[in-house]
């Protein structure tokens, strides 16, 4: 949550750090803000908006010192301590002006050193826990450096904090960070460092990853601080991303473009894996065959990791247990259990402290993740890189289905290595899983063509019911989560032979039922309990569903799809379903109302 960037070295440092903003909003939209020094004025300059970092643009346009400014820090919000307001808008300054922090994290003693910091005189503008840190460096920095002062102020908080932090009477800035990551990197234009890669991405070709402890002057050379010494600092790190990955296109938002992406995510996946599915992926990890799997995750990565299980269940006979990563401390997990967590960003506050129990339980930690340099990808044992490209519509979407094929494929090797499947199973299934690619392209023809029509008439309902039943089940989860979180309407999901036993009482005449149809004949029952109370009833998968997912017939070269995978096809027509009617609504499609896209909060 919150996204922070710091730059220095170019004369109108504004309009990098705002180009560099709009790139980060996804992390939080609640409000915006930067800071810059300006030469002979010893007080930082800023400017903060309640509104989005579009405002922040119109008014830069008229702010003198953002366009003439070498050096600043800027910040997008998503609110933790404090309403949304302009005084907990970011960057937050001390008492007199001269030290402006942006902050990602959220500090845990607040109470504490509130008291401690009015008690000793500072005065207070804001709710935030972020403000006190720069009070807390206005303490040190008359007797000492930036530096030194921001290394002193962080030894008395408490929580998870990425930190920038501009002196505007000598326009220097220093960086570092705990628990919320940061990268920095030195380029033609500058000087930068950012909560994510994607901010600065267009102005780098390297970066550096900055680790927990680490302090450094963000200035040519990179002085780095590690534990109080002067130090080399780390090797620096090819970026991937190129620039056409972080625009729309001709797409109408992001999210549009990462559905129709999901083919080529997974032909890329299955191009640089399929070959090596079986022993030769699995005996890297250094993992024993697990007996039993527990999948951690939140949200819709806990929906991938269940749709993966089900594949081990269905070809391995592998029990498992599904537990969302802010349940893991209070849940008792098996013992030797394999843990698989997933999580795109890896940067999740719930999945990361789940992997501190499931560490000090000692479970092996095999981690699903889009993020090669994230925190799960660093403390987990063995590591499955999603290879989906930069997600940045806040609803999951393609990161969804390259997990689910990133750790079929985990799951394929493992049962390869553990002698459940043999060679030619492997070859079999192997090209099965290759054939997704091409079920995906179809599902999305079918949803472009089939969805847009139902939507006038869903467009007026106030709440929806999804329901699948055995493989099914998960995908009806996931269409929920992506209907709610875009169109903020009530969405429901149930096994379908659960309905019965309490969930019926919500339908009503014109309710819409989705039903995830994975050919099971016990689900035509359900649909008529639904229908005879007025239910209107839509079906997603074979080819006569309201929303067809699949052919029945090889007639387009398709594959009818991979039945031991479930119906992980018609996640698309569900996906495409939430996203039309959000539009229709109205909805910030890209930028649902209180989420954020990187959770770095608990
Ligand atoms: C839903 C969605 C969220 C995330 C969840 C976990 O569309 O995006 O439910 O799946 O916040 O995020 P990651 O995968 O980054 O751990």
């Amino acid at each position: 949550m919150c996204g922070i960037v710091a730059c220095t070295g170019t004369p109108g440092a504004g309009r990098l750090l705002l180009d560099a903003l709009s790139r980060l909003e996804y992390r939080g939209y609640d409000s915006a803000g930067m800071a810059v020094s300006v030469t002979g004025d010893p007080r930082s300059a800023v400017l903060r908006t309640t509104f989005r970092v579009d405002d922040l643009q119109r008014r830069l346009d008229r702010w003198s010192p953002g366009l003439s400014a070498t050096a600043g820090v800027a910040h997008t919000r998503w609110a933790t301590h404090g309403e949304v307001s302009v005084d907990n808008a970011h960057p937050h300054t001390d008492c007199s002006g001269r030290v402006a922090v942006v902050h990602n994290g959220v500090i845990d003693n607040v109470l504490e050193l509130r008291a401690e910091l009015t008690g000793a005189g500072h005065t207070l503008t804001s709710q935030t826990d972020s403000e006190l840190v720069a009070h807390l460096i206005e303490r040190c920095l008359t007797q000492t450096s930036l530096r030194a002062a921001v290394e002193a102020a962080v030894q008395c908080l408490r929580g998870a904090w990425a930190l920038a932090v501009l002196d505007s009477a000598s326009g220097e800035l220093v960086v570092t960070c705990h628990g919320s990551p940061l990268v920095v990197a030195e380029s033609e234009q500058g000087v930068f460092a950012a909560s994510d890669l994607a901010a600065i991405a267009p102005w780098v070709d390297r970066y550096r990853i900055v680790e927990d402890g680490d302090v450094l002057q963000l200035a040519p050379g990179l002085p780095w601080w590690r534990e109080g010494v002067l130090v080399e600092p780390p090797s620096s790190v090819a970026s991937t991303l190129r620039g056409t990955d972080l625009t729309r296109g001709l797409h109408p938002d992001f999210m549009a473009k990462e559905i129709e992406q999901q083919p080529e995510v997974v032909a890329d996946f299955m191009a640089t894996w399929g070959p090596s599915i079986g022993r030769k992926l699995w005996s890297p990890f250094g993992l024993a065959m697990p007996r039993h799997l527990t999948i951690v995750g939140c949200g819709t990565s806990l929906h991938a990791g269940r749709a993966v299980a089900q594949v081990a269940a269905r070809l391995g006979g592998i029990p498992f247990t599904s537990i969302e990563a802010s349940e893991v401390a209070a849940t008792t997990t098996v013992p030797g259990s394999l843990a698989v967590v997933l999580s795109q960003s890896g940067e999740t506050a719930d999945v990361l402290r789940a992997v501190d129990a499931l560490h000090g339980r000692s479970h092996p930690i095999l981690a699903l993740t889009n993020n090669p340099h994230s925190a799960l990808a660093r403390r987990a044992q063995a590591v499955m890189i999603c290879r989906a490209g930069p997600e940045i519509g806040v609803a999951a979407t393609k990161t969804f289905t390259a997990q689910v094929v990133g750790g079929t494929a985990v799951v394929l090797s493992m049962l390869a290595a553990g002698g459940v499947l043999d060679r030619s199973d492997i070859h079999r299934l192997v090209t099965q899983l290759e054939s997704v690619a091409d079920l995906m392209a179809y599902a999305i023809g079918a949803a472009r063509g089939s969805v847009p029509d139902l939507v006038p008439a869903l467009v007026d309902s106030p709440g929806f019911v999804f329901l699948g039943r055995g493989p099914g089940r998960v995908f009806a989860d996931e269409g929920a989560l992506k209907l709610k979180e875009l169109t903020y309407r009530w969405a429901e999901s149930h096994a379908a032979g659960e309905l019965k036993h309490g969930p019926l009482a919500l339908i009503e005449h014109g309710t819409p039922v989705i039903v995830v149809d994975d050919g099971s004949d016990r689900l035509a029952a359900t649909i008529e309990e639904v229908r005879a109370r007025g239910a209107r009833v839509l079906s997603i998968g074979p080819e006569q569903a309201t929303i067809p997912a699949r052919t029945s017939t090889n007639a387009h070269g398709l594959a009818r799809g991979v039945d031991w995978l479930g119906p992980l096809e018609s996640v698309v027509g569900l996906q495409v379903l939430a996203r039309e009617l959000a539009v229709a609504l109205g909805r910030d499609v890209d930028k649902p109302r209180n989420l954020a896209k990187s959770v770095t909060v608990e």
